[in-house]
């Protein structure tokens, strides 16, 4: 494992190794001589801040450089008055790109004040030219802008700039089309010692009508089982017991593989790691379900007890625009199977509202979906023009007005689904996996459920990474207040 590294043994006086990942090893070596000089001249060492916006893959990216940034030797700080502010964008929809300006725009006094500040900005939206245009025009306070497919680069983009060019004025830009090979072995960092989330496919191959992510995430590329179970296992020695399997489709996983495997293959595999607790993951299509899947969700002792399953539209006829690949009557056939092998299972999903020629009757089906499956919880979207998409030059935009008051509507229905499923979890006890001391109210402790949601209970920070089983007692929407229920 990458904490184990024994940076002396690393010749920085030498060319840089060609093969991955020796050859981010050598950068990270050679910034950490850097690191050296700058904790002498300074007397600490430099602090980096990054800023993640988007989706889980977004959040396990910037883990990955935090975990470069901790080899390195920076010192991870809340503040972006820092000496090197990372920011991990989104442009899933547009609102995320405004954000992001904004947010640029606001670093420039601190670069003022601090002129050896570095300034990088990755992730989604720098794989769009016009992004990358924009800031080369009107944010000259960036240094460095790469994508989504080479963050693994991230201590040789640095060294470029720590080592190369300090005075250089040049925004160095590498930003790659298509994704390379994928590089293991690379360090990453996790929020909580606990639970961590593990990469098992990137990128997307379905190009829904709306959706920019092929476009910038690149085809659907997946690891091999054995790399993604070493890495649980070294995990798990590390004291992980909860892992989230990420990918835009798990359900796809390993389709592309020189030998293929299925996600349910994989799942069974990790559900072998001995001192793994708890299996999630993220995200499922419901055109790739299978019943070999709903079967192992039933009986798996370690997967918890919640499926995302985005339905983005309850109408067969836009779902057929939105290219998903699916009907309303197959969403909810799905539903009621898993539900029938899964007993209380929480379903969350993903709904889009305003897409172009979206009808009063299509919104209906889509309330009416709400309404039959029942669901723990909806993140609610209005539909936001991708330049690129194919959606994006469809006739018969929805007026905002329209759009606006059919969101409210959204979010009542999506409250009144939380409300009936509350009813069905009071009173009983479910395990609970500890995270943290409850901030706003002294003596009680805050984890979460199989079925995600947050529960407050009285206890102590010894708790704190353990699962123990705790009684709902009042539930306040979207989290409840339980109380230990003894082991
Ligand atoms: N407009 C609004 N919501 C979108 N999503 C993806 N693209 C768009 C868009 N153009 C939503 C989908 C997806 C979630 C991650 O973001 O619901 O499941
Ligand atoms: Fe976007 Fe559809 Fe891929 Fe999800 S499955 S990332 S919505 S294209």
């Amino acid at each position: 494992m990458y904490n184990e590294i024994d940076w002396d043994k690393i010749d920085v006086t030498t060319e840089p190794p060609t093969e991955e990942p020796a050859r981010q090893y050598y950068f990270m070596a050679k910034c950490r001589e850097w690191v050296k000089g700058f904790e002498q001249e300074n007397g600490r060492l430099p602090a980096a801040c990054i800023q993640t916006f988007g989706c889980q893959m977004n959040a396990r990216d910037s883990e990955k450089i935090l975990g470069i940034l901790k080899c390195i030797g920076y010192m991870e700080t809340g503040s972006e008055d820092a000496d090197l502010v990372v920011f991990n964008t989104c442009t899933v929809r547009e609102n995320a790109n405004l954000k992001v300006y904004g947010r640029i725009g606001q670093l420039k006094k601190y670069k003022a004040k601090n002129p050896g500040m570095v300034t990088m900005v990755c992730g989604c939206m720098m794989q769009q030219k016009e992004s990358v245009e924009k800031i080369k025009k009107s944010y000259r306070n960036v240094d460095i802008i790469f994508g989504t497919h080479n963050i693994y680069k991230f201590a040789e983009l640095l060294a470029m700039k720590l080592l190369d060019s300090p005075d250089s004025k040049k925004m160095v830009i590498d930003v790659w089309e298509n994704a390379m090979e994928i590089v293991e072995s690379l360090p990453a960092e996790r929020k909580y010692p606990f639970k961590s989330g593990v990469n098992i496919m990137y990128g997307c191959n379905n190009f829904c009508s709306y959706c920019i992510v092929p476009y910038v995430r690149g085809r659907e590329r997946s690891r091999k089982p054995e790399d993604i179970i070493a890495e649980i296992e070294g995990l798990v020695k590390d004291g992980v017991s909860e892992v989230m399997l990420l990918g835009q489709n798990v359900n796809s996983y390993g389709k592309n593989l020189e030998k293929p495997v299925t996600f349910t293959e994989l799942l069974e595999k990790v559900e072998r790691i001995n001192g793994l607790k708890r299996i999630r993951f993220m995200t499922s299509h419901p055109k790739d379900l299978s019943d070999g899947l709903i079967e192992f969700m039933g009986r798996s002792e370690k997967l918890c007890r919640h499926i995302h399953l985005p339905l983005q539209s309850g109408s067969s006829r836009l779902l057929k625009i939105m290219n998903r690949h699916y009907t309303k009557e197959d969403y909810l056939l799905l539903v009621d199977k898993i539900k029938k092998a899964v007993p209380d299972i929480a379903i969350t999903t993903d709904i889009i509202t305003g897409f172009p020629g979206e009808t009063e009757e299509d919104f209906n089906e889509t309330l009416d979906v709400i309404e039959k499956a029942c669901y723990d919880n909806a993140f609610t979207f209005i539909y936001s023009k991708r330049t690129g998409t194919p959606a994006a030059s469809m006739d018969g935009q929805v007026p905002e007005d329209v759009v606006k008051e059919r969101f409210n509507r959204l979010l009542e229905a999506v409250h009144r689904s939380t409300a009936r499923k509350a009813a069905q979890y009071l009173g009983k006890t479910y395990d609970v996996l500890v995270e943290e001391v409850n901030a706003q109210e002294e003596g009680y402790v805050t984890g979460r459920t199989g079925q995600n949601y947050l529960v407050h209970f009285k206890g102590s920070k010894n708790l704190i990474g353990r699962i123990v089983p705790v009684r709902l007692c009042e539930s306040r929407g979207f989290y409840y207040y339980g109380e230990l229920a003894g082991d």
